[in-house]
């Protein structure tokens, strides 16, 4: 089978785990039940890893042997429509396996005999230093996923000093995030069509000590269809939680939007033009990161309007069916870079060893959106650290394998592919 063809096939068979989940979810019958799932067969990135071969939920977060452990703990926790909202990918997730299916590609070349008793892991981006390469990527509406949502995050990031991003449609503000983490994070923009309220958020992220803005551009449009099907299928029953949102303004629980006048506003990127990355880049001194970038002409464009870093994303296969993962389009963004400025990379991330390649590939930092909610979800603040945790030894580990004592030594030498 050629690889586009098993990565179709991949696509197919986590849609039909998927809907074959939404479709005998007790919780489609008792919405505000908390239905145990005892007995969990298989689930979507497992499905792709194989990682998932026994059916006991884990009890507390040190259970967790591997990212995968915690998924399918957040699912027992949370309603069918906030599980779809998560896992959902564009079209028939054929991105998502791409994203998994890229780092098959990449084979290892491990050294021996190198010291590497002593692993420095830390990485500094724009003056700070974190202890790992590992960040935390910009998820809306955490508290779907735990009632401490984006503060219980921040706490987790504070306690193993992670960076962490915050997205525009947070159910915490950046200002209590900022304090729970002890230090203010990234702030992630999704544009709005008044230019005002974009503006008052920017402002309001600088003042809340934010050293960087990361604006997403890669979901001009989309079509997810998870979310539409659970909607269409169970309202009036979402609209019992979200009907204050709905019935007063859809912006009540996303908190960077207090005291802004929504009225007729909306947000997303169409419309805009490359001379936006010029219009934020003389709107705030915080720098400005480019989120959403996936090929070299778009990276040398980031560059050419003043970007202060790049980061290679799909938004874990929820933007497009390019059926490329970013793991692919990583060399060509880092070679279009050329080391200029800092290159981050997400989408389908979950162990060590993919990690480490896209370190030897170019990349200067590397995001996890899904997993640390699913650590969340599960465990709260405690889940969270755990994924920080697991996915930190697992690069220790293949950095010791391949005689890789610190970020710098990280080569492609290491690679095969
Ligand atoms: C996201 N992502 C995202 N990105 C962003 O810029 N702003 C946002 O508000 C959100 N919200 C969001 C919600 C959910 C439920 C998911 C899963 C993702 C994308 C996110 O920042 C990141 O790019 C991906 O999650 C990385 O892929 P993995 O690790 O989830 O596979």
């Amino acid at each position: 089978m050629s690889a586009a063809a098993s990565t179709r096939a991949d696509a197919r068979t986590l849609r039909r785990h998927f809907l074959r989940f939404l479709a005998q979810s007790p919780l489609l019958a008792s919405f505000g039940g908390m239905a145990v799932q005892r007995h969990v067969e298989a689930q979507d990135d497992a499905v792709l890893s194989g990682a998932l071969k026994w059916t006991e939920l884990i009890a507390n977060a040190d259970d967790a042997v591997n990212v995968w452990d915690f998924e399918p703990v957040l699912r027992k926790n949370v309603n069918a429509g906030h599980y779809a909202y998560l896992a959902q990918g564009a079209d028939s997730f054929g991105t998502i396996a791409a994203n998994r299916r890229g780092f098959d590609k990449i084979r290892l070349r491990p050294r021996r005999l190198v010291d590497t008793s002593s692993v420095d892991m830390s990485v500094q981006l724009f003056g700070q230093r974190y202890s790992s390469p590992i960040l935390l990527c910009p998820v809306g509406e955490q508290q779907m996923f735990h009632p401490d949502g984006e503060v219980a995050v921040a706490r987790a990031a504070k306690a193993s000093n992670t960076l962490q991003m915050l997205s525009t449609v947070a159910n915490f503000s950046v200002e209590d995030v900022a304090a729970a983490r002890g230090a203010p994070g990234w702030f992630q923009l999704y544009p709005t069509s008044k230019w005002e309220n974009t503006l008052a958020m920017i402002e309001r992220a600088e003042r809340a000590g934010c050293a960087a803005l990361a604006v997403t551009v890669d979901v001009p449009a989309r079509n997810l269809e998870p979310v539409e099907r659970f909607d269409r299928d169970n309202d009036p029953k979402c609209q019992a939680c979200h009907a204050a949102a709905v019935g007063q303004s859809p912006w009540r629980l996303r908190h960077m939007f207090d005291g802004l006048d929504m009225t007729g506003v909306t947000m997303g990127i169409t419309g805009l033009t490359w001379s936006y990355i010029d219009r934020l880049k003389s709107a705030t001194a915080m720098k400005v990161l480019v989120k959403g970038i996936v090929t070299a002409e778009d990276a040398a464009l980031c560059i050419r309007h003043g970007a202060d870093g790049v980061i290679v994303s799909n938004h874990g296969g929820r933007a497009d069916e390019s059926l490329r993962g970013t793991i692919d389009a990583l060399p060509e963004v880092a070679a279009a870079v050329r080391g200029r400025v800092p290159v981050i990379v997400d989408s389908g991330f979950r162990r060590g060893t993919d990690i480490f390649k896209a370190l030897a590939l170019g990349a200067t930092a590397v995001g996890v959106g899904r997993p640390y909610i699913w650590g969340l979800g599960a465990f709260g603040q405690a889940g969270v650290e755990k994924v920080v945790e697991l996915l930190t030894r697992e690069l220790k580990i293949v950095m010791q394998q391949m005689g890789s004592a610190s970020m710098a030594s990280i080569s492609r030498s290491s690679l095969e592919y």
